[in-house]
């Protein structure tokens, strides 16, 4: 599979989002990462249900939606009906993870499951098979911009074993201070999905960045 951009716009220009979804959907990203705090999971309040509309009003490109809230389960349908395709949700915020997991598929979206840095792959052992995706945070959820955490390799070894032993086709999404210096890097390492946010949209040239993150070729 070839490896897919996902820019997050909690990097965009909140005062002009129309514009930088215009050059996402001009752009080689493949996805538009969005990335929804609550104020009570991290310590950051991001955006909700009418921002997301507006930006799915504009969007040609998927919605991939990273919910960083207690409770998901609660707004599912919500983020469904605001145009999410993608809704991941944390293991560290879902009790019964399973159930949440079939939620989110009956409404027709595909699955995702993020993980802290402090949380290993191996907990997803028994539900990887139901999945479409797992997101590994590269960095602790809350904050755009925050140096990435090396140790983020060893994790992405190990998922893509055992993604290759039930589930060949899982996204592997990393999550948190990608760039173009580490990128080769999270590809070589098992990782298909990048998303970025500082890397694109503090670049002068936003559209050149993403390509130069979709041209890196692991092979
Ligand atoms: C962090 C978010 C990320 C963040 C990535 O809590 O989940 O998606 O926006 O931003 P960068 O690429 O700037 O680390
Ligand atoms: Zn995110």
């Amino acid at each position: 599979m070839n490896h897919l951009i996902a820019p997050s716009i909690l990097s965009a220009n909140f005062a002009n989002l129309e514009e930088d979804i215009q050059m996402l959907n001009k752009s080689d990203a493949d996805w538009i990462h969005v990335d929804v705090m609550d104020g009570l999971f991290v310590p950051n309040i991001s955006f909700g249900f009418p921002v997301i509309a507006a930006v799915n009003n504009f969007a040609k490109k998927p919605l991939d939606v990273h919910l960083m809230i207690v409770n998901p389960d609660r707004y599912l349908k919500e983020f469904k009906d605001v145009g999410a395709e993608i809704i991941t949700v944390h293991y560290e915020a879902c009790t019964h993870l399973h159930r949440t997991v079939q939620a989110i598929k009956e409404l027709g979206c595909k699955a995702g499951v993020a993980l802290n840095p402090h949380t290993p792959v191996a907990v997803l052992s028994d539900i990887l098979h139901d999945l479409d995706l797992v997101l590994i945070m590269s960095v602790n959820p809350g904050f755009g911009g925050q140096k990435f955490i090396d140790h983020t390799y060893h994790k992405i070894h190990q998922l893509k074993k055992m993604a290759l032993e039930s589930n060949p086709n899982l996204y592997i999404e990393i999550d948190g201070g990608v760039s173009i210096h580490n990128s080769l890097a999270l590809l070589k390492a098992g990782a298909n999905v990048l998303v970025a946010g500082n890397a694109i949209f503090s670049a002068v040239d936003q559209h050149h960045a993403i390509a130069e993150l979709k041209k890196i070729s692991p092979n």
